[in-house]
């Protein structure tokens, strides 16, 4: 039996020592009524107090894991092994191991420009926010969220996306899955069937899924979501995104709009509009949001700060319609929003010292500026090997590649080996009846030159180049 008090181990000499006959215990390697060293003779050996040792075999005696006989010592006590505790290895897992490879090009499509975030002023803003809430940031938030950033929210989308709301309409969330989440539970009683776009966002389809609603996936052709086969499916929940169709890029037509709105009205359904990086438009003017053809229409918004501001925030909004509110105050009145309070008040500080605006119209300019040099790219290095879809917005585009190119999974390889990273744009496809080769191309993290440098160097690795 030996014991050694390792040194790197901060803890105290008496929780070392517990900790290591607690551990052999668990481990099987002290047996049931072994007999433990002597106080006298444990101390000494590891040139340690007795009151040390005493301490250390007072606690296990009372948790029960040694037990002591009357003169003659401390024995190691009888544990159903089955539920031995068993001490938490702190080994991570392969997953956790894998360090995130670092790429020289990468078009993920969900990730911004690196040095975009507004450091320097956010950090004021959240410390002033520390100094003058000290009251506030010991309680909960409302569980719509902060009021003051409701309202801020309220006039930035009256403004610039044409939402007609009021304060009390807008619920902060922590993000699209936590917004669906609500959503879901929130229609459960009336409705039991969601449509969604294919290709679309994976998260609106598993939020349902988890809380028991069937799913249709409903084709996406260049007018948005297929209304067809929408009026076919039986669904009367439907999400989309008709300002900017994630994957794709098309924006739907006002004639579609008005005809989604009547699908609405006709079928008592319910539109869920996804607006999630519309104020990213580079060319002409930012689409209106669907919600303001019909403010009073059975329509939830939903919007973000992920992609201007950033996704580290997990800040984002819904509107609801007002016939919702009372249910929704009567399911989740009780519930803290789980978007954190320190964030609400600094973004709303953000918001209403201005530097919200100013930072959009900074965004724009950076994204335009590498949309554009993602085009001017393709076009030197793809020339017509490709089409491109969906450009004008946002922070990725896709290309469709002619001819006998290979498959998508091909395709990624090949750019792998380079070191490039591509997100397969099969992941949002819900069925499998996609044949084309397309490709997504996120265009936020990397410099107008490194895109160049990255296309030029996917044309290589394709066989594509010019
Ligand atoms: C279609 C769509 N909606 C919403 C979001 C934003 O999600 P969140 O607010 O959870 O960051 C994204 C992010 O990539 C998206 O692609």
């Amino acid at each position: 039996m030996m014991f050694i008090l390792n040194t790197t181990d901060r803890h105290p000499l008496h929780v070392k020592l517990y900790n290591q006959i607690k551990e052999q215990i668990s481990a099987g390697k002290l047996l049931p009524h072994s007999k433990l060293p002597s106080v006298r003779h444990l101390s000494q050996e590891l040139a340690i107090s007795r009151n040390t040792v005493e301490y250390a075999y007072g606690q296990l005696c009372t948790e029960g894991y040694i037990y002591s006989k009357p003169q003659s010592g401390y024995y190691v006590s009888l544990l159903e092994q089955e539920f031995t505790p068993h001490t938490f290895q702190n080994t991570a897992s392969p997953l956790e191991q894998t360090f995130e490879k670092p790429y020289l090009f990468d078009f993920h499509p969900a990730v911004l420009a690196p040095d975009s975030f507004p450091i320097k002023i956010w950090r004021k803003l959240l410390l002033d926010c520390l100094q003058k809430n000290l009251e506030k940031l010991s309680s909960y938030s409302n569980s719509q969220g902060e009021i003051k950033l409701r309202s801020e929210i309220q006039k930035y989308l009256e403004r610039f996306r044409g939402v007609a709301c009021t304060t009390e309409q807008i619920v902060i969330c922590s993000g699209l899955q936590d917004s669906m989440s609500i959503i879901a539970q929130l229609l459960r009683a009336k409705h039991s069937t969601l449509a969604v776009e294919d290709p679309g966002h994976w998260i609106p389809k598993s939020v349902f899924q988890n809380n028991s609603y069937s799913i249709r996936c409903i084709p996406v052709n260049a007018t948005g979501i297929n209304l067809d086969y929408l009026q076919n499916s039986n669904s009367t929940i439907v999400y989309v995104t008709p300002s900017h169709q994630f994957p794709l890029g098309y924006t739907m037509p006002v004639e579609n709009r008005l005809k989604l709105l009547h699908w609405a009205e006709n079928v008592e359904g319910v539109i869920i509009e996804d607006d999630y990086d519309s104020e990213l438009r580079y060319h002409g003017k930012p689409i209106p949001a669907l919600q303001g053809l019909h403010p009073k229409g059975n329509i939830i918004y939903v919007g973000t700060f992920s992609k201007v501001l950033s996704p580290i925030l997990r800040v984002s909004y819904m509107v609801l319609p007002y016939h919702l509110l009372t249910a929704y105050q009567q399911q989740f009145g009780n519930y803290a929003a789980a978007a954190s309070l320190l964030e609400q008040l600094t973004l709303y500080e953000f918001m209403k010292q201005g530097y919200w605006e100013r930072h959009l119209r900074k965004m724009r300019t950076v994204y335009r500026k590498k949309h554009d040099a993602l085009l001017n790219a393709i076009e030197r290095h793809f020339g017509n090997c490709v089409t491109i879809l969906g450009q004008g917005a946002g922070l990725h585009l896709v290309i469709e590649l002619i001819g006998n190119s290979g498959n998508e999974k091909d395709l990624i390889c090949r750019a792998e080996e380079k070191n490039i990273r591509i997100h397969p744009l099969t992941d949002t496809y819900h069925s499998d009846n996609h044949q084309s080769a397309k490709i997504m191309l996120g265009f936020g993290k990397m410099t107008p030159e490194q895109l160049d440098k990255g296309i030029r160097q996917l044309a290589e690795a394709w066989h594509l180049c010019q």
